[in-house]
């Protein structure tokens, strides 16, 4: 199949009543337990990239790496940019090969997020490639950016079909609840996402794919193995997994996980260490954390999103 655009992949989510998974990638271990494990279950993949993950392992180095996992694995594999902030790290990568780009414009006014989304969309469809635009703004941290509960702000459903006629978009991330990293809601506070707007996007928007970042449910079999060895997360606490596939059941084609690929690549290689404290060969510690991510995205796809089969 190789590198696609999330134009069918979408298109056959919403149909069917599941989701994408959306998993960022930040090395050659990441890469190849996600990929693995798509592989196996026959499952369609978005692989995103950050800024951060571009600065890290630098754009040529993903790009061919998920080049080899294409080739290794036969999927079909759309290489998507996680929240771009401009118009220039857009199409540097559009221009770089990838197949989709989502520009953030959360932080901007209704207006200035129209005519950036706009700019993106006029260039990347010029390319082949699809735009993930953004209205209201999670809580969280995402590239060094510390969103605070109170700086953040829902999605309002009477802005989404002038937001989409306007700019042209292809999918739209909207805010509900969910929030970046690992701590998503308060100790003792009870998880709660806002269907309600949802349901009112998808009535506003029908057929349209609808994004869910902050997706993470911070697996708590993960963060005790961290704490069991060495780690301290304190009180980390995610989406409930029936919130998700309530959402893949509804309007939401893209669900984007991170922070838990973060833990359970953490826990393995925490463990490791533990087991054999005189290891240092990288790839006897690296393996376990690769094995973890396989068996946590393995678990995403076919328990949670249910687009396993679907490749
Ligand atoms: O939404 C943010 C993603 O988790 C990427 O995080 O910017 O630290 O790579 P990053
Ligand atoms: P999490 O921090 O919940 O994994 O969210 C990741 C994300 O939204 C990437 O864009
Ligand atoms: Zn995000």
């Amino acid at each position: 199949m190789g590198i696609v655009t999330s134009t069918e992949m979408f298109k056959n989510a919403y149909a069917g009543g599941y989701a994408i998974g959306a998993f960022n990638v930040n090395n050659m271990e990441i890469i190849q337990g996600i990929t693995e494990a798509a592989a196996e279950v026959h499952a369609p993949l978005i692989l995103q990239v950050s800024a951060g993950a571009r600065k890290y392992a630098k754009h040529v180095y993903l790009m061919k790496l998920i080049e080899a996992a294409i080739e290794d694995t036969g999927l079909p594999i759309c290489v998507h940019l996680d929240h771009g902030e401009s118009f220039e790290v857009c199409k540097s990568c559009i221009d770089g090969g990838f197949t989709s780009v989502m520009i953030d414009g959360s932080k901007h006014s209704f207006e200035e997020n129209i005519t950036l989304t706009k700019q993106v969309v006029e260039y990347a469809h010029g390319m082949g490639v699809v735009v993930e635009g953004e209205l209201g703004r999670l809580a969280g941290i995402e590239d060094n950016i510390n969103v605070s509960a109170e700086d953040s702000s829902y999605t309002r459903p009477e802005e989404v079909e002038e937001f989409v006629t306007k700019t042209g978009v292809d999918s739209l991330a909207i805010a509900i609840g969910t929030s970046h990293g690992a701590f998503k809601f308060k100790p003792g506070q009870k998880p709660q996402l806002r269907f309600d707007i949802l349901a009112e996007v998808e009535k506003r928007l029908p057929g349209f794919p609808i994004v869910l970042h902050g997706a993470s449910s911070v697996i708590p079999k993960y963060v005790d193995i961290i704490n069991a060895n060495g780690g301290h997360m304190p009180d980390a606490i995610g989406i409930p997994e029936d919130m998700l596939r309530q959402a893949a059941r509804m309007a939401v084609c893209k669900i984007n996980i991170d922070s838990d690929l973060r833990l359970a690549m953490t826990a393995g290689i925490r463990q490791h260490f533990t087991e054999h404290p005189e290891h240092f060969d990288p790839r006897q510690y690296l393996a376990p954390g690769r094995d973890n991510i396989k068996e946590l995205v393995k678990d995403k796809l076919v328990n949670v999103l249910g687009c396993d089969g679907k490749a």
